[in-house]
């Protein structure tokens, strides 16, 4: 199957071309002014990019032609300017109001997604409350299994989990320490990410006043920010046994898993189970957690926020995305596509001793380096020949590309990263001054 040739029909230069050294001048200036200016700081690459850009293309501000193998943090699945989601932004170039308190006010916007999302989700899984952002959406998941059990305490996570920021989902998130240094949390309780969970959940719920002190358990199917780490799928099906058997319920979050990244619309899928409430956002761009409508409390404002999924245009993409995804057959090219460079990943380990633990599932594939530091260095070689890449867990490097790319484009990127693996290993010790010499401004 070839994927529609619009699709990769090149508006722009269709191949990395660093035209001036990265970080580029103009990159320098609004990165210093950024960090000034803005209250949190976590880049962790030094480039402004541009909106212009094409498939896994774009261009920063100093002109130079970069690919994104890092898609927005997982949040651009189909690519730049792709032709279905320009079409849609045309529908909405002349629209006023352009957000509208979505909980409140309904429009058609709202009611096309809650449609289209759960014609794609599992058919006992049949309302969805869309909300701003992904740490909203796992709020909302694990409040509406809190109030389904009054009596009960705490809820469980897993070790390098990642929930997001916000202070209910930071209280289940456990990956980096800086991430909840300082801040309060409410009452949880890990899991290890192994097939040794389900019984270490039999024996918590022993210990920890049986069935009705536990709210929920919530687990991402593949881990994230903490390691791209696929779960033992031992450990999934037997969390949902144990949830089951003790009425507990079973979150699978998938805000960055989910939208088709792994080959199926969601992790869970690969794993023959399916959980009593889900989470989705990034690839979505909007928000969303997913249950049975006997599962969200039936008292009106329960759970209700201002925006309620966003603008109407972001809506409209959402659709678009689902639409597009399944136009295209998007999920069986992201697992021809996860194939083929996992494939090219274990031959990286192969050649290169530095390498290691070669994963993924579909479109979202990761390895190790050694160490943290050599880790950043490799990102930074990688950035200064072009190739956007992003870290994950201690050590490890992810590749999470746009859904619309092809083999040249694995390639390519392949290229960049033998080339600069090579240089890392000539220079073995001296790989710190290496990093200096990427003249990182931050
Ligand atoms: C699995 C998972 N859950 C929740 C979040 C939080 O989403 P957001 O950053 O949109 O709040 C993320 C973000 O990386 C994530 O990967």
């Amino acid at each position: 199957m070839h994927l529609n040739p619009r699709l990769v029909a090149p508006i722009m230069k269709h191949r990395i071309e660093v035209c001036k050294r990265i970080p580029g001048p103009k990159s320098k200036s609004m990165l210093a002014r950024f960090r000034e200016l803005n209250g949190g700081w976590g880049v962790p690459l030094p480039f402004v990019q541009t909106v212009e850009g094409d498939g896994c293309y774009f261009k920063d501000v100093d002109g130079n032609t970069l690919m994104d193998f890092a898609s927005q943090i997982a949040s651009n699945p189909l690519g730049y300017n792709h032709p279905d989601m320009k079409e849609t932004v045309k529908q909405y170039t002349h629209t006023a109001p352009v957000k509208i308190a979505g909980q409140d006010f309904i429009a058609r916007e709202h009611l096309d997604l809650l449609e289209e999302l759960i014609k794609i989700t599992p058919s006992h899984l049949n309302s969805a409350f869309l909300i701003n952002s992904g740490a909203e959406a796992v709020e909302n998941a694990i409040k509406i299994c809190m109030r389904s059990k009054p009596g009960s305490t705490y809820g469980v996570s897993f070790e390098e989990a990642f929930h997001g920021r916000t202070l209910g989902a930071l209280s289940l998130t456990n990956t980096k320490r800086v991430h909840k240094k300082g801040f309060w949390a409410f009452n949880t309780k890990r899991l290890p990410f192994d097939s040794t969970a389900p019984q270490e959940l039999e024996d918590m719920l022993r210990r920890e006043g049986g069935d009705d002190s536990c709210a929920f358990v919530i687990v991402e199917p593949v881990q994230g920010e903490g390691g791209y780490r696929p779960a033992p799928k031992k450990m999934l099906q037997g969390i949902r046994r144990a949830c089951d058997a003790h009425n507990i319920p079973f979150i699978c979050d998938e805000i960055q898993s989910g939208i088709g990244r792994t080959g199926e619309w969601w992790a869970f899928q690969h794993y023959g189970i399916t959980p009593d409430a889900m989470t989705a956002g990034k690839g979505l761009q909007i928000g969303a957690t997913i249950a049975n409508r006997k599962l969200f409390p039936a008292e009106s404002g329960a759970i209700s926020s201002t925006w309620g999924g966003g603008a109407l245009i972001d809506m409209a993409l959402a659709v678009t995305t689902i639409k597009a995804i399944k136009k295209h057959k998007l999920l069986s090219h992201n697992k021809r596509m996860g194939n083929y460079m996992k494939k090219q990943l274990l031959e990286l380990q192969f050649r290169h001793q530095r390498v290691s633990g070669a994963r993924g599932l579909g479109l979202m594939l990761a390895f190790d380096l050694p160490t943290k530091e050599e880790r950043d260095a490799f990102l930074l070689a990688c950035l200064q020949k072009g190739l956007v890449l992003l870290g994950c867990g201690q050590r490890g490097v992810r590749l999470i590309p746009p859904y619309v790319v092809e083999k040249e484009q694995a390639d390519e990127a392949m290229q960049v990263m033998r080339q600069s693996l090579a240089k890392q290993e000539k220079l073995g010790p001296e790989i710190k001054k290496y990093e200096k010499c990427g003249d990182h401004p931050i």
